[in-house]
């Protein structure tokens, strides 16, 4: 049984880096990338207050060709599935590689609503050797949730997944 029990009160450098450590121990010894994302999300929906929807996308093979994002382990709302890249707060991550915090979901151009409830978003892409392979995907019901100190936490995580997803 894993039982981190995460104190939320903690400052938010202390519950990423707390997070980032628990993830690292769930992660470590086991290769399956299905298995470490499901559990990785888990986390995440257990650390991190005031979340509707806590997951992962991941960069693979486009119905129609080339490359989109297409939904992976997760907790929340079913959402959707497949996201070109470029498009919406994640298809911008992917594309860009840089991390996407947005205060308010309705004056982002594209957004995709996957949730109403959703009213601001995080999402950080998973770089390796220079290529995006993921992004993780973080949505509030709560306006500006996201602040600079959850973004740098996250993108901590994200190093933390680079061989393992
Ligand atoms: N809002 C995202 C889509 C994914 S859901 O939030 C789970 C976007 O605009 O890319």
């Amino acid at each position: 049984m894993y039982d981190f029990q995460p104190d939320t009160a903690l400052k938010p450098e202390e519950l990423y880096r707390q997070l980032a450590e628990a993830a690292d121990a769930l992660t470590r010894d086991e290769p399956d990338p299905v298995a470490n994302m499901a559990n990785v999300a888990a986390l995440i929906w257990e650390f991190v207050p005031d979340l509707n929807w806590a997951g992962f996308y991941r960069v693979g093979t486009a119905l129609k060709g080339g490359q989109e994002l297409i939904l992976g382990p997760f907790v929340g709302r079913p959402a959707c599935i497949r996201i070109p890249l470029g498009q919406g707060v994640c298809g911008a991550a992917a594309k860009t590689g840089e991390s996407q915090r947005v205060e308010d979901v309705h004056t982002f151009p594209g957004h995709i609503a996957c949730d109403t409830a959703s009213q601001s978003e995080l999402v950080v892409p998973v770089l390796r050797d220079g290529e995006v392979i993921a992004v993780i995907d973080l949505d509030s019901p709560r306006k500006g949730r996201f602040g600079p100190h959850d973004a740098e936490g996250i993108e901590q995580l994200a190093l933390v997944l680079i061989n393992r997803i």
